[in-house]
């Protein structure tokens, strides 16, 4: 295996973001006074100097350009109002980009904890995703800046195993810079389903509420073996909705679940069925009740009055690729798809639509008091089958050889990997002002 390298004690690449007095002046002001100040001592240093020899000027330069250049990747990524739309885009490769933290230390769910089972090739760790809007730059992680933007708040993720991936991803990354502890955890430890960490130098807590449906189900989503999944389309999924009160930046990614079969009803009325070989019931599809999930759960979450920001995460598409889910060959891929080799799937694109949608009638709704907000990753998910675990969702998968049939993973992504894009999205969106 490749050097691995976890950068533990790795620094948070922006002075403005360390500093949380710095977000009492407003943002612009501050951008264009450090602009300004450095602007005249890059004069001073190189009209001024004489003294100073080409070596010395470098020397002393160097890290006013990266803080210049941080400062105004900043001004132009999310500073003064304006935002970069980042859905579309190209993964560029980047060395060391996405090799921020040991799985192993922070506990993640060992399914996902690619490096500790073994996979050899760590080439997906080394790629970092730039927007295609000009002038847009994606910073990499920081974890201070991320703290500091959600002082003494609670941050929950709610929905299905991506949302529990995304925020596992965002426990890590933190975990490697400051100190955390657990305040809760599911007993069923192989599941992780609901937890609770604390970051105590910044008062924040961040949770994962697992709810596929994001309403109320029975069936399934209680016990593997039962074949049915029972919605119920006018009610919550209960634990989370018992807490949403004390959520003040909510994380809400589910979808997958509404693909397979499921019974949906509507008070005590059944409306239909998705997928469901009982010919009985009507088929309403799926798109019915993802919008419906999400527009019930938004509507909850935006007219509390209460002062918060929603975020409604797009679909995040699998590489099986037509292969059975326990194919040795599924997603063996080791580079991420190149522009045009891949294009999304009609569902695929619908299901992010729906999303988009409920967000913007969210946003209608909110007034002033909640924030409703996109993290689009339906593109750049969708060109990284090389970051699923595969077959190394097992620990040493081949130590008995190649089987015929091996579980694997093509949905969920490696920790690290390219999930923690995500949390780098959620970052600049956290950051943003109105
Ligand atoms: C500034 O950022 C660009 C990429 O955005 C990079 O190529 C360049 O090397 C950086 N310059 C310094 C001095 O850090
Ligand atoms: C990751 O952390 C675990 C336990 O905390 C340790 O045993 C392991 O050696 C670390 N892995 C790497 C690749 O550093
Ligand atoms: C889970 O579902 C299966 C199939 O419907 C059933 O036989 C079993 O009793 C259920 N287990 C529990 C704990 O409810
Ligand atoms: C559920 O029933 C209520 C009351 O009849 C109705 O307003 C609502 O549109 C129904 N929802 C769905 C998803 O059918």
């Amino acid at each position: 295996m490749e050097a691995y390298q976890p950068r533990h004690s790795q620094k948070p690449s922006s002075p403005s973001s360390t500093n949380s007095g710095y977000y009492f002046v407003p943002k612009s002001v501050c951008t264009w006074l450090a602009c300004g100040f450095l602007a005249l001592a890059l004069l001073h240093l190189l009209c001024c100097s004489p003294l100073a020899g080409a070596g010395d000027r470098e020397a002393l330069l160097s890290p006013l350009l990266h803080y210049f250049n941080d400062t105004y990747s900043h001004f132009s990524s999310s500073g003064a109002g304006q935002s970069c739309d980042y859905s579309e885009g190209r993964w560029v490769r980047a060395p060391g980009h996405t090799r921020r933290y040991n799985a192993t230390a922070c506990d993640a769910k060992e399914s996902h904890d690619c490096i500790r089972n073994g996979r050899p090739d760590t080439g997906y760790l080394d790629w970092r995703w730039q927007p295609a809007a000009a002038g847009c730059r994606l910073p990499a992680f920081d974890a201070g800046a991320f703290l500091s933007a959600v002082r003494g708040k609670h941050v929950a993720f709610v929905g299905d195993s991506m949302a529990r991936n995304q925020a596992q991803s965002l426990v890590c990354l933190l975990g490697a810079a400051f100190p955390h502890s657990v305040v809760y955890r599911d007993p069923v430890a192989w599941r992780q389903n609901f937890w609770r960490w604390a970051f105590p130098t910044h008062g924040v807590t961040v949770s994962m509420y697992w709810a596929p449906f994001l309403a109320r189900a029975t069936g399934k989503p209680e016990n593997d073996s039962d074949p049915d999944s029972v919605v119920h389309l006018d009610a919550l999924a209960d634990r989370w909705a018992a807490d949403a009160d004390g959520m003040d930046v909510v994380v809400l990614a589910a979808g997958h679940w509404l693909l397979n079969r499921a019974v949906y009803h509507n008070g005590s009325a059944v409306i239909g069925a998705h997928a469901h070989p009982d010919r009985s019931y009507t088929d309403i599809g799926y798109a019915l009740p993802v919008r419906q999930a999400y527009r019930l759960a938004v509507e909850r979450l935006v007219s509390s009055g209460r002062p918060r920001t929603v975020v409604l995460v797009t679909f995040s598409p699998h590489h099986f690729e037509g292969k059975p889910v326990d194919s040795p060959t599924a997603c063996t891929n080791t580079e991420p798809y190149k522009e045009g080799e891949k294009e999304l799937e009609g569902f695929q694109k619908q299901l992010r639509s729906i999303v988009i949608e409920e967000a913007e009638a969210g946003a209608r709704i909110a007034g002033g008091a909640a924030r409703v907000e996109v993290l689009d990753v339906t593109k750049l998910a969708a060109m990284r089958p090389d970051g699923h675990p595969n077959v190394y969702m097992q620990r040493d998968p081949f130590a008995h050889g190649v089987q015929e049939r091996m579980p694997s993973d093509c949905l969920h992504f490696c920790l690290p990997g390219p999930v923690d894009t995500f949390n780098e999205i959620l970052l600049q969106i956290l950051k943003k002002r109105r």
